[in-house]
């Protein structure tokens, strides 16, 4: 797929089909996402694969935030309709029975903190663009930030920071293209 056309056409898809996501596939894109560029070329990611018990755990996870986002969602005037469509989604990410995780390395110094999570960003941002190109469905979730520290707890992973939590599946949803709201792009000569 053209790279321009791929970068214009992927959506975040919240609804996914019931056919598993091939475990070979899902390598390969990881795999072939790691390419990204990296500050000091430190690689500071880490991608984690959750399917089966472990998938369900994340969902019990996420049930639970759902729970706690009334207060947050109704702050930034949500309608009903829209809170109860944003707390189904979090019960069980759209269907989905596969999520990737992407995690950065924390640092003590800012300036290698940042380039880590900006390089886990990178790597993240490749794997959608590869998921896209071969039919799969992904949406970048950081909500999940809110729960950062049991998250963690439950992917038994200490030193790390999320970058953020995908569920990847084949997609039932075709969604209406979120219009870009500017080009905030400067020239300055
Ligand atoms: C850093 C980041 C965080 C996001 N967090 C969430 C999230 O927590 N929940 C969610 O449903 N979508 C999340 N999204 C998806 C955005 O809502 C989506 O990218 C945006 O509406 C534009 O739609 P598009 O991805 O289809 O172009 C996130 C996207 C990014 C890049």
């Amino acid at each position: 797929m053209e790279l321009e056309k791929a970068l214009r056409e992927r959506r975040s898809i919240r609804k996914f089909t019931d056919r598993p996501v091939d475990r070979d596939l899902l390598e390969r894109l990881l795999r072939t996402a790691l390419w990204a560029p990296s500050g000091m070329n430190r690689q500071p990611w880490k991608f984690i694969v959750l399917e089966g018990a472990a998938m369900q755990r994340l969902l019990k996870l996420s049930a639970g935030m759902a729970e706690d986002m009334e207060g947050p969602l109704r702050a930034q005037n949500f309608n009903d309709k829209m809170r109860a469509y944003v707390k189904g989604y979090f019960r069980d990410l759209g269907g989905a029975r596969t999520a990737v995780i992407c995690l950065a390395k924390a640092a003590d110094a800012y300036l290698a903190d940042h380039a880590n999570m900006v390089s886990g960003a990178a790597a993240l941002y490749n794997f959608l663009l590869l998921a896209h190109e071969a039919g799969l469905a992904c949406c970048w979730m950081t909500g999940y930030a809110l729960v950062e520290k049991d998250l963690l707890r439950l992917l038994g992973v200490e030193g790390y920071k999320l970058v953020g939590v995908t569920p990847v599946g084949w997609p039932d949803q075709s969604p209406p293209v979120p219009p870009r709201k500017h080009e905030d792009i400067v020239w300055m000569t």
